[in-house]
């Protein structure tokens, strides 16, 4: 029996991926592209949950606000990147759940990082697409999540202080 690692398509859940993926080669786009927008896809979704908790643990009405307008970026990134991936596949992305800190403190600095790593990430993308539609929708996503990062950093900067000046 050959180690799962080099066959991945008979045993792992990830496999059907796997195997689609060698047939996806006929759209155009490199195989590991796609499966970038399926990994940008899951991020997203996984943003959309953990700004919603992040938005109840907000202190002022005016971050929840800001927090829940970030959210809505995050949806139509979501719902732009999922009609990519069906048109160039034909098939519904797979979600894969993660973690969301539950302090408020943790989670802007996990979703500051996260938007940065996700800046590069995008990026990423816009660069190794041929096809101008999937360049335009990551560049711009890409200046979304710099954004948001700034106004993650700006409340995390706020609160650490806050506690610092409570000490
Ligand atoms: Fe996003
Ligand atoms: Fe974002």
């Amino acid at each position: 029996m050959y180690p799962y690692v080099y066959h991945p398509s008979i045993w792992h859940p990830r496999s059907m991926r796997a195997y689609t993926l060698g047939e996806w080669g006929s759209s155009g786009e490199d195989p590991t592209l796609i499966q970038d927008i399926a990994k940008a896809i899951s991020g997203q979704y996984n943003a959309i949950s953990c700004y919603e908790k992040l938005a109840r643990l907000a202190p002022t009405e005016e971050e929840r606000r800001q927090i829940m307008e970030i959210r809505q970026d995050e949806i139509n990134h979501y719902r732009e990147f999922c009609q990519i991936y069906i048109r160039l596949t034909g098939k519904q992305p797979q979600i894969t759940a993660e973690p969301c800190p539950d302090d408020y403190q943790e989670g802007l600095e996990f979703a500051l990082k996260d938007e940065q790593k996700t800046v590069d990430f995008y990026l990423d993308i816009a660069d190794k697409t041929r096809d101008p539609s999937i360049k335009k929708a990551f560049t711009r996503a890409a200046h979304d999540e710099q954004n948001h990062a700034v106004w993650f950093l700006y409340f995390w900067t706020k609160h650490g202080r806050c506690r610092c000046k409570q000490t």
